[in-house]
């Protein structure tokens, strides 16, 4: 063998361990790219809070926060990493992800969809539209907004409320390395004035994809999205993603590696909603929104990456969040479509 074809080797041996060059990486570079764009970004102003919830309008629109955590576990961060702000809908990606985990990638698409509606996250014209192939094994729905995340919830095995809900918010644990607590204001803001979640789920026990309880299923869907989480808890659910499912501090094995790859793949095509298509021709990372403003974004088998910042622009995404992440993912080589050096 000559050294050119050894050294191709040892790089095809380290990228199917996904040991890729992020973690080679100068740690000074990672902290001086999250630090750059914490400076270009603070005294950004675009977009406005969420207030259909109105506990989420009296969040301070300041607060910013980055964090990146690799999939070796080096932590970086810049700004707030502390304060925590209601996790909202990047908690469907981990409720998904359990309910893949627990009963298998075929559960999740043939019972709701992994096909992106390009609707707004609480559309009912979307269910309305996909309707009609419910029961053919390939409902054209995904549990990334509202109805089939509602939906997956439902699907989280237990005989009653408590015991559903242990599983969802140990899942959120286990991802985050730390033990979560539910923001109990944004849980009856949201629980007060969620009717039109309740209308979802009514409409989706109606059309198959709930079996059942399905005013079960929207209260603990609330009660996940009430979950408070920080930008380092953020980023370290996202490097969980990044590690082929286990956590790079805690070391646990959180689900399959082997069954990340789809959870990465609808967090690609839908993480964004409506402007997923653009996000991902930008940066090429499959991420998740929430409108409590945070964003995070996983480059496999390099780095989960997180940022906090409550205003949000008309798709519902922060608009800080999303810049920064761009910056600091472009600036570390985090793109997996790009070719890697
Ligand atoms: O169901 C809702 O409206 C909220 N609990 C979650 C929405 C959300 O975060 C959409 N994100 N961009």
């Amino acid at each position: 063998m000559t050294a050119g074809y050894r050294a191709l080797g040892t790089a095809a041996a380290l990228l199917a361990l996904g040991l890729t060059s992020m973690n080679a990486q100068p740690p000074g570079d990672v902290q001086k790219a999250v630090d750059a764009a914490y400076e270009k970004f603070k005294t950004l102003k675009e977009g406005k809070n969420a207030d259909y919830i109105p506990a989420l309008a009296k969040v301070d629109p300041n607060l910013f926060g980055i964090a990146v955590v690799t999939a070796d576990g080096k932590v970086y961060t810049a700004g707030d990493v502390k304060t925590e702000v209601s996790i909202q809908s990047i908690s469907k990606v981990f409720t998904m992800a359990q309910v893949i985990q627990e009963q298998g990638l075929e559960s999740v698409e043939k019972q709701i969809g992994v096909d992106a509606t390009g609707a707004r996250f609480n559309s009912i014209i979307a269910v309305e539209a996909v309707r009609t192939v419910v029961g053919s094994g390939a409902p054209e729905m995904n549990p990334l907004v509202n109805p089939g995340a509602i939906s997956a919830t439902s699907m989280v095995r237990g005989s009653n409320a408590d015991e559903v809900w242990k599983k969802i918010i140990g899942f959120h644990n286990d991802a985050a390395g730390r033990q979560l607590t539910v923001l109990q204001d944004v849980y009856k803001s949201e629980s007060d004035t969620n009717q039109r979640n309740q209308a979802i789920g009514a409409l989706m026990l109606a059309y198959g994809y709930i079996k059942n309880n399905w005013q079960q299923a929207v209260d603990l869907y609330t009660r996940q999205c009430s979950i408070g989480v920080n930008a380092r808890d953020l980023a370290m659910m996202g490097a969980t993603l990044a590690g082929g499912g286990k956590n790079p501090v805690s070391g646990k094995q959180v689900m399959d590696a082997a069954k990340v790859p789809g959870v990465l793949a609808v967090m690609a095509t839908a993480g964004l909603y409506d402007d997923s298509g653009k996000w991902l021709y930008h940066t090429g990372l499959p991420a998740k929104s929430g409108v409590g403003g945070g964003i995070v974004a996983v480059s496999p088998g390099k780095f989960g990456i997180a940022v906090i910042s409550p205003p949000l622009d008309d798709a519902g995404n922060s608009v800080r969040a999303q810049r920064a992440i761009t910056d600091i993912s472009n600036a570390l080589g985090g793109n997996p479509y790009a070719a890697r050096k």
